[in-house]
């Protein structure tokens, strides 16, 4: 009795289990095909299949920052923002792209006064290191130093090394608030950052700074100083940011940091709000294929404020 009904109950446990999984193989079969079926329906519509549109969301990654400032005469920069292999074509190099080379120095080139560079002009400093008179500043933290340079918007600065000293770096000026402001520098060395590297001045308080193909070293306080009056965005395409004590120092308005190919290395704290206080929940940070190097905290909420793509590190 024990022997039969065993064989007998395991014949019919089998059936039952073999019953199942036909089931389960005939309905994941049949699912998929509903769809297919209902496209290729009467197959002249069959390329209504519109798969374009999926491929194109696919392959967006960091979405919809194009609208920027709508600056068109920057040819190029503000769509660099867009997604991830917009900046220079290189979306899979993680870090600087290896064929950007940064000037080393041609010669020396004193001033006494700052250069200002008016809108629509770019100035081409030639890899020359630029070398102030004692006058204008000592790179410490005094705030009554001048800039190397004050930069209309739609100006340019490249092929640049500002010297050692530091001064306070450059100003970004404006004659009107615009939103469609904007400043573009390439291939510019900040050797040792003085009182800042990059500030805000005049109507300067909206629109988009460009830092494209740079690097920026040694800040004791702060490199780009937005302070609590500019609302705008500011790019770091292909740029080093080494050893800054305060790389971006947030103020209290809706400000975007949009950072790609980029290589923080060393110290370079960010910070919300107030000096070393908290976070004001308003600037936004994007790091896209970036090696994220050294002490890089006091990132406000990483989950609200800070969004990674494609990056190395911390
Ligand atoms: C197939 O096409 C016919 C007419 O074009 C339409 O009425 C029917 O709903 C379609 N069937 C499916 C499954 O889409
Ligand atoms: C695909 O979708 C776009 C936008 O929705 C539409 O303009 C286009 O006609 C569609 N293509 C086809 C083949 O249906
Ligand atoms: C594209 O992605 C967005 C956000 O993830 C989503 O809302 C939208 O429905 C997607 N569109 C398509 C066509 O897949
Ligand atoms: C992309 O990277 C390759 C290999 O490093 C380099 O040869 C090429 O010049 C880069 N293209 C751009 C647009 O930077
Ligand atoms: C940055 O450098 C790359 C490689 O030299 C160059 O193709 C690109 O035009 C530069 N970007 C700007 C804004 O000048
Ligand atoms: C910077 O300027 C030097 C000298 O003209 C040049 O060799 C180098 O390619 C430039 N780099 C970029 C990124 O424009
Ligand atoms: C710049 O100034 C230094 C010292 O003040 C001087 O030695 C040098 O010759 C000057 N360079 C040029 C290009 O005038």
């Amino acid at each position: 009795m024990d022997a039969t009904s065993l064989i007998l109950l395991s014949l019919f446990l089998l059936i039952i289990i073999v019953g199942v999984v036909v089931a389960v193989v005939v309905y994941a079969k049949s699912t998929p095909d509903v769809p297919v079926q209902s496209l290729g329906n009467t197959s002249t519509t069959s390329s209504t299949g519109n798969t374009s549109v999926q491929t194109q969301n696919q392959s967006t990654g960091t979405a919809g920052s194009d609208g920027e400032g709508g600056g068109d005469d920057d040819s190029g920069i503000d769509g660099e923002g867009g997604g991830d292999d917009g900046a220079g074509g290189n979306g899979s190099i993680v870090g600087i792209d290896p064929s950007v080379k940064l000037c080393t120095s041609s010669g020396t080139k004193n001033i006494s006064d700052t250069i200002i560079v008016e809108s629509g002009e770019t100035y081409d400093g030639k890899c020359q290191t630029i070398v102030p008179s004692g006058a204008m500043g000592d790179g410490s933290q005094a705030e009554d130093q001048k800039p190397y340079f004050k930069l209309y918007p739609g100006g340019t600065i490249k092929n640049v090394i500002l010297s050692a000293n530091g001064l306070d770096g450059i100003w970004f000026v404006s004659k009107s608030t615009s939103k469609s402001d904007t400043w573009t520098l390439n291939n510019v060395t900040w050797t040792d950052v003085g009182e800042d590297a990059c500030s805000f001045r005049e109507e300067a308080r909206d629109g988009t700074l460009n830092l494209v193909n740079c690097s920026m070293s040694k800040a004791k306080d702060k490199s780009i100083q937005a302070g609590n009056s500019f609302v705008g965005t500011i790019n770091l395409v292909n740029t080093h940011m080494f050893d800054n004590y305060q790389t971006f120092r947030v103020g209290v308005e809706p400000q975007t940091y949009r950072a790609t190919n980029c290589e923080l290395k060393g110290t370079n704290l960010i910070y919300g709000g107030a000096y070393q206080g908290p976070c004001n929940g308003v600037a936004k940070f994007e790091f896209t294929s970036c090696k994220l190097g050294g002490g890089i905290h006091k990132l406000c909420d990483p989950a609200k404020q800070v969004k990674y793509t494609n990056c190395e590190g911390p």
